[in-house]
């Protein structure tokens, strides 16, 4: 069964043959007007000039709207219970935001059975998807017991394949004082328990939550249960977490809201993918750092929500891209290339995030003839129609 999507006003491909100015191999935004696409089963079979389309079994009239590959989350915490929506109105309120509040989602998680955590996450995925999202990663980190963190991991993997395991979020009230205890158990019974269900490993490196020597200790350790590095880095203030992710070789430092010139040095000199999170500083009414500085010195960018109850509970994606254009001075291009192309760097998958032939065929359809119009028109619910693996899952293309 192949479909053709024709009379699409804008198409944008991200090809990753079509590398342009961000460098050797940095990826960039590229589309094709007046376009056309076939799917054909889960796959990108072929794109170009609508003038030139094959024949397909079924063809779709974009009537000269955008379509674009589905937006790749590359960093949310979708498993919780609770809520924190007096805690986000005191800090409009102007107290700050503290890793602290981390610990009553913790309680309220712990109480929760799986049944309502299920529910919880299932509604957020949905929601994600009506909103473009085809790819996003999932974090445990609000259970932080051995059972905790392996039910949380156990069902992220139940809605996507790139499951975190976070058992080093925070140290947890029944470890006051004893962070050394505490990181034994999550690279001793908790790993283990976690590990089978993750393909990663995150640790929150941050004044009043993990420092370098306990950051690196937990990565090493997950990385010998073949779990992969990724960091919550520089977030609160500057600190040693795009270091350490760098030096685990890590796929991402995440946050990077805080960064002194040696951290853009690093990342710009290393394969760790640079995820900004507009919508935390956004929630708590942080600076926003500067995305032009690391696109400058050549480092790679990707766009995430880090979906959260605490820091950010947002899971659109336009909105960040729309924060990241007005806020961190990134073109409309970059912001959705980052938000596609950068997030699959992240999670270092070549199958989405781009829609060359051979893709996986997810896509989202704009009621809007450019990608410009994520920013353009913030806030207002552009999304249609998404495909996910070539079939129809949510919305209508009519
Ligand atoms: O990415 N920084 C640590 N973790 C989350 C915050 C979680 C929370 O506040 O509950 C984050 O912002
Ligand atoms: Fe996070």
């Amino acid at each position: 069964m192949s479909t053709l999507i024709t009379n699409v006003g804008e198409l944008v491909t991200n090809a990753p043959d079509d590398d342009g100015p961000g460098g050797a191999g940095a990826g960039a935004f590229t589309s094709i007007s007046a376009a056309a696409l076939v799917m054909e089963a889960e796959r990108v079979a072929w794109t170009g000039p609508a003038a030139r389309a094959p024949a397909a079994d079924q063809i779709v009239d974009a009537r000269g709207r955008a379509v674009l590959p589905g937006f790749v989350d590359s960093h949310a915490h979708l498993v919780f219970a609770g809520e924190r929506g007096e805690e986000f109105a005191a800090r409009m309120a102007g107290a700050p935001y503290r890793a602290g509040g981390i610990a009553s989602t913790v309680a309220a998680t712990r109480k929760a059975t799986d049944p309502e955590l299920r529910a919880g996450l299932r509604r957020l995925v949905a929601e994600m998807l009506r909103q473009g999202t085809t790819t996003f990663e999932c974090k445990s980190g609000y259970g932080l017991t051995v059972a905790d963190e392996a039910r949380s991991v156990s069902l992220a993997s139940e809605v996507t394949d790139e499951v975190t395991f976070l058992g080093a979020h925070i140290v947890p009230p029944e470890f006051d004082g004893d962070t050394v205890g505490y990181v034994d158990l999550v690279c001793g019974p908790m790993l283990e328990a976690c590990a089978p269900h993750s393909r990663w490993v995150d640790v929150f490196c941050e004044r009043g939550a993990f420092g370098a020597d306990e950051a690196t200790a937990v990565l090493r350790a997950g990385q010998a249960r073949g779990l992969a590095p990724r960091v919550h880095a520089n977030q609160l203030g500057p600190g040693p977490g795009v270091q350490v992710a760098v030096q685990a070789g890590a796929a991402s430092a995440d946050h990077c809201t805080h960064l002194t010139s040696g951290d853009v040095d690093a990342l710009a000199s290393s394969p760790t993918v640079a995820t900004l999170l507009p919508g935390v500083e956004f929630s708590t009414r942080q600076l926003y750092p500067d995305a032009r500085r690391l696109l400058a010195a050549g480092a790679t960018v990707a766009l995430a929500t880090d979906c959260n109850p605490g820091s950010c509970f947002t899971s659109s994606m336009s909105l960040c891209v729309a924060l990241a254009v007005r806020e961190m001075r990134m073109t409309t291009r970059e912001a959705v290339w980052s938000a596609t192309a950068g997030g699959a760097r992240a999670l270092r998958r070549t199958d989405v995030g781009h829609l060359a032939v051979g893709a996986r065929a997810d896509l989202a359809m704009l009621d809007a003839p450019s990608h410009s119009y994520l920013a353009y028109r913030p806030g207002v619910p552009l999304v249609v129609a998404v495909w996910r693996n070539g079939e129809l899952a949510w919305g209508s293309p009519g």
